[in-house]
């Protein structure tokens, strides 16, 4: 399957810190989802555009089945990661960033910090989460049974 992740994080882009999230990503699809995943990687700034920009590309013009995002999903004025996606998406689907926080919440009480949404556009579906590393452990795993379901039916 063909997966495009993408980093959003000012500071992994300045070089300030490692992006230790996105191969994390890599990691745990390949455990939870497919273990044969292809990824495209981008890492971009916190810029509502440049996303938007990023997830058009990925899904129109490089047919990803599944787009993952990590990082610029919770309060700051620069989050702005869920706006740049609910702007590219045809159908929202709430339960996924529903879950994330739920399941995380007795562990993590500032998981309910994170406004991570996802939706379908076309024939991709588009997952955000958290930028904190520990979260992608967190919050993938209990995803990859409405995942898999979820591309059976747009990809059909
Ligand atoms: N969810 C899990 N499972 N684990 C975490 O460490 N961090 C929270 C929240 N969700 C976290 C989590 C915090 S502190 C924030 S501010 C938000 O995710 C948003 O993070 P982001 O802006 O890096 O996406």
């Amino acid at each position: 399957m063909k997966i495009g992740r993408i980093t959003l994080s000012d500071r992994a882009v300045a070089g300030v810190y490692e992006d230790l999230s996105g191969p994390e990503i890599e990691r745990v699809v390949r455990e939870c989802i497919d273990p044969a995943a292809e990824f495209i990687v981008r890492l971009l700034p916190d810029e509502q555009d440049l996303i938007e920009q990023s997830l058009r590309e990925l899904t129109d013009d490089l047919d990803c089945a599944l787009v993952i995002t990590t990082g610029g999903t919770g309060p700051a004025p620069r989050d702005v990661t869920p706006e740049a996606t609910r702007a590219v998406l045809h159908k929202e689907l709430p339960g996924f960033g529903e879950i994330m926080r739920a399941r995380s919440y007795d562990r993590v009480p500032t998981a309910i910090l994170s406004r991570s949404t996802a939706g379908i556009r076309g024939r991709s579906l588009i997952l955000n989460l958290p930028g904190n590393p520990r979260s992608i452990r967190e919050c993938l795993p209990p995803l990859s049974p409405a995942t898999l379901e979820c591309l059976q039916h747009i990809r059909a």
